[in-house]
């Protein structure tokens, strides 16, 4: 399986990382992470170059880990600093170390090409610091599902009335179109419904009884954060499209980690403009999260399955697959631009292209 690696993926919570030797496996990779004595983050390759020995199995040393086999010692860069038994350390003694960062209790790693690694680069929203919202964080959801399946479900609101009927759809939007564009890296499928029921959802954390204008903006970054921007105003109030922040509105953000093949993480979490002072809300509405996502994932997971077994004919697409569609031409032109290194246009071409 080929992932695209030239990318900052989520590793865990803050809150899963401590002094001890932790394994995280992240695009098929085991990686060992834990607390350095000055509390920030070391992940280095879970396995001792001598005999491949899972590194988590052995011991800390300060900020260095000890081989539980034969003790070669290896410091939080994956530097060998020890071999028990000589005095030289040749070169070859070392585990690659993984460049993390830590920002609003989130863990980034990347384990693409090291001097592409720009901390800049990382997933950011302002409301994450804006007093007028608060950031939540939900679950650490495990899917047996290949992470493609989970972010193209995450650029398809229309899923949404049939698989989340209590919660954050209803028969309402089932016929409503679904508009797509993209905005760089962003793919951005969304959909407004006027003049509808309220969901579940905004019964709940609003109060809404009467007919409402609500919308879906699905954002997918690729590869593998999703950003759901989600909410409802009364219909009187005949909100604009860029008028969301007057309403009740949530972002709900997916972390996508591809574990292996068939393998997904999503932590999720939501920061919402709605019932800020309220820790109460934060559960309730994680409870309603929980039901939905696993909703998700008993579909997700059932694809998989399928998917596994020998194709008898060709899956088929219709018009609400834009963004999924996509989704999946983006990802496999970015493993494509990895795979290979166009190195024709540089210093001077060597050759004249006539058309
Ligand atoms: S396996 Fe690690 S020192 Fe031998
Ligand atoms: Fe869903």
């Amino acid at each position: 399986m080929e992932f695209v690696r030239n990318a900052w993926y989520v590793a865990a919570w803050s809150s899963e990382i401590d002094d001890d030797l932790r394994r995280f496996t992240i695009l098929d990779e085991h990686i060992v992470m834990y607390r350095k004595t000055d509390g920030t983050i070391a992940a280095l390759e879970d396995r001792c170059p001598h005999r491949l020995l899972p590194l988590s199995l052995g011991t800390r040393k300060g900020d260095d880990i000890q081989c539980g086999y034969h003790g070669m010692t290896f410091d939080c860069d994956g530097k060998c600093v020890r071999i028990p038994g000589q005095s030289n350390l040749p070169s070859s003694a070392y585990v690659v170390s993984y460049p993390v960062h830590e920002r609003h209790g989130i863990v980034w790693i990347w384990t693409g090409d090291r001097e592409k690694a720009d901390p800049d680069d990382i997933f950011d929203m302002p409301e994450f610091t804006d007093p007028d919202w608060l950031a939540h964080h939900g679950d650490a959801l495990h899917l047996k599902a290949n992470y493609m399946n989970v972010a193209e479900n995450l650029v398809d609101p229309a899923h949404v009335s049939f698989v989340h009927p209590t919660t954050l759809g209803n028969a309402a939007s089932e016929n409503v179109p679904v508009h797509v564009s993209t905005e760089g890296e962003t793919i951005v499928a969304w959909r407004w419904i006027r003049d509808a029921e309220p969901i579940g959802f905004f019964r709940k954390f609003g109060g809404f009884t009467d007919n409402v204008d609500r919308w879906h903006y699905y954002y997918l970054h690729t590869p593998s954060i999703a950003v759901i921007d989600f909410g409802s105003a009364p219909t009187t109030d005949n909100l604009a499209e860029d008028e969301r922040n007057k309403g009740n509105r949530i972002f709900a953000l997916h972390f996508l980690t591809p574990v292996t093949r068939d393998h997904t993480i999503d932590r999720w979490m939501h920061i919402r403009n709605t019932a800020i002072d309220d820790e109460a809300a934060s559960e309730s509405m994680d409870a309603m999260f929980r039901i939905a996502f696993q909703e998700d994932k008993d579909v997700l997971e059932a694809i998989q399955q399928e998917e596994d077994r020998p194709a008898k004919r060709r899956p088929i697409r219709i018009a609400i697959d834009k963004g999924p569609m996509v989704y999946r031409k983006r990802i496999s032109e970015l493993i494509e631009k990895e795979r290979t290194q166009d190195l024709a246009s540089s210093p001077t071409p060597a050759y004249v292209y006539h058309d």
